[in-house]
C-alpha cells in the first residue's frame, strides 16, 4: 500500500518559522521522501533479490535506499504532526509524569532535548521510550538511519537539518531550537505517549 503525504496546515501558526521555510520543508522535501520511498516499494517489486551480493545489485542498493526514504518519510511525518500553534498546548499528565520520572524536571528535559539538537550535523534528535530500560531517553539519528536505535517507541521528533531552518536562521541553529520548543503539539506527544505501557 503506497504512502500518502499528510498535509499540515501551520502556515502563519509557528512563531519563528516563515510560510516559506515551512513549505519548502513540508511541500517539497517531506512530500519528496514520501514519492522516493513509494517509488522505490513499486521498484523492488520487480528487482531480482538472487542477484544480491556484497558489492552491487540493483536490488541491494534499493534495500539500501528504502531505509533512508522510509525513515525520511515517518520522521518527517511524525515532526510536523508534533508541531502546533504556539501556546495552543501543554504537556500532559502522562508526558509529565515520564519526563519527571526520566529526567528531574520539564526544564532539565528541555535543556537535553535542545542539546541534543546541537549536535548532530544532519539528523535529528528524537525523544522516545525504550523496551531495552523500559525508561524513555533523548537519541540522536544522523542522517534518517545511523544510530537509529531499535525497540522504541518515538515520541516527540526534532529535525535539525539546516533544512528545518537556514532559511529562517542560516546558521543560528539555537536561536531555531529555543523556537522550536515554543511550537511543540504537545497532544500529539501525549497521543504517543498512550503506547508506552
Ligand atoms: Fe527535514
Amino acid at each position: 500500500m503506497a504512502v500518502e503525504f499528510k498535509n499540515f496546515p501551520l502556515e502563519g501558526k509557528l512563531k519563528g518559522i516563515s510560510d516559506r521555510q515551512l513549505q519548502e520543508h513540508r511541500d517539497v522535501l517531506y512530500k519528496g521522501y514520501v514519492s522516493q520511498y513509494n517509488s522505490i516499494s513499486e521498484a523492488l517489486k520487480k528487482a531480482d533479490s538472487s542477484k544480491a551480493n556484497p558489492h552491487f545489485s540493483e536490488w541491494g542498493e534499493l534495500k539500501r535506499r528504502e531505509t533512508w526514504a522510509h525513515n525520511g518519510a515517518l520522521l518527517h511525518q511524525m515532526y510536523f504532526e508534533n508541531l502546533a500553534e504556539n501556546g495552543t498546548t501543554k504537556p500532559g499528565d502522562k508526558v509529565r509524569k515520564l519526563i519527571e520520572r526520566d529526567f528531574g524536571s520539564l526544564d532539565a528535559f528541555k535543556k537535553e532535548l535542545l542539546d541534543a539538537g546541537k549536535v548532530a550535523p544532519v539528523g535529528w534528535a528524537v525523544w522516545a521510550y525504550s523496551v531495552l530500560d523500559k525508561k524513555t531517553h533523548v537519541f540522536l539519528l544522523e542522517q534518517h538511519m545511523n544510530h537509529t536505535p531499535i525497540g522504541v517507541i518515538p515520541l516527540l521528533i526534532l529535525d535539525v537539518f539546516e533544512h528545518a531552518y537556514f532559511l529562517d536562521y542560516a546558521t543560528k541553529r539555537g536561536d531555531y531550537l529555543n523556537a522550536f520548543w515554543e511550537f511543540i503539539n504537545w497532544n500529539a506527544v501525549e497521543q504517543r505517549a498512550a503506547m508506552v505501557p
